[in-house]
């Protein structure tokens, strides 16, 4: 059954996070955050596109002096499953030996973006390195595990939009995180 909520976005069924609870639950994430890393170097690394938004707040939700920087990696085109193949697009710019790293993914769906971002900063020689995920898919195709110390909220397996994530480059404005109509992509063959 979808909820059709007032003024939604009509190429969406229903809203999964409102902004609130988004915000509500990025706040959490950064005073996790601010705790951990206190009296430590920190770096923030976005995965590009669809972490832009997610690291902005986030960031802004952390109390600690701490710099960010981002990352590039594209492994979806416009389709809604994964290709299967991750390429890194951007590298970071600012030196990250001996700094601690948390890496700010929107979706932790087959894991593959993540595996790939993790061994391209290794080679940065960081002190440590964890995850933030706002969504995580509880998905069984898990095609590569990675650990997310700080996860935002659980996902079934459907295809979200809104908040950073896209659907062909669009939707990433909306302010929630929604559940894009199937008929948007089936129209389009994708
Ligand atoms: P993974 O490499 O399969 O874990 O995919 C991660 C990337 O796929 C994310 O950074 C997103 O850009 C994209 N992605 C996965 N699931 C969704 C979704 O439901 N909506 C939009 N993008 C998604
Ligand atoms: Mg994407």
């Amino acid at each position: 059954m979808s909820k059709v909520t007032k003024n939604m976005h009509p190429d969406l069924e229903e809203i999964l996070f409102t902004e609130k609870q988004i915000g509500e639950r990025v706040k959490e994430m950064g005073a996790a955050i601010s705790a951990d890393y206190k009296g430590k170097p920190l770096v923030l690394v976005g995965i590009l596109r669809g972490a832009l938004v997610f690291l902005s707040d986030l960031s802004r939700s952390i109390d600690i002096p701490h710099s960010f920087d981002m990352v590039g990696a594209s492994s979806y085109g416009s389709a809604t499953s994964s290709s299967g193949r991750v390429q890194i697009t951007k590298d970071v710019e600012i030196n990250l030996r001996g700094k601690h790293v948390v890496v700010c993914e929107d979706i932790y769906d087959s894991g593959r973006t993540l595996a790939a971002i993790r061994d391209l900063l290794k080679v940065h020689h960081p002190e440590s390195v964890e995850v933030a995920a706002l969504l995580y898919k509880k998905v069984a195709r898990r095609a590569a595990n990675v650990d997310i110390k700080y996860q935002g909220f659980d996902l079934d397996d459907k295809f979200v939009v809104g908040y950073g994530l896209d659907y062909a480059e669009i939707y990433r404005n909306l302010p929630y995180i929604g559940v894009l109509s199937p008929r948007i992509y089936e129209k389009s063959g994708k």
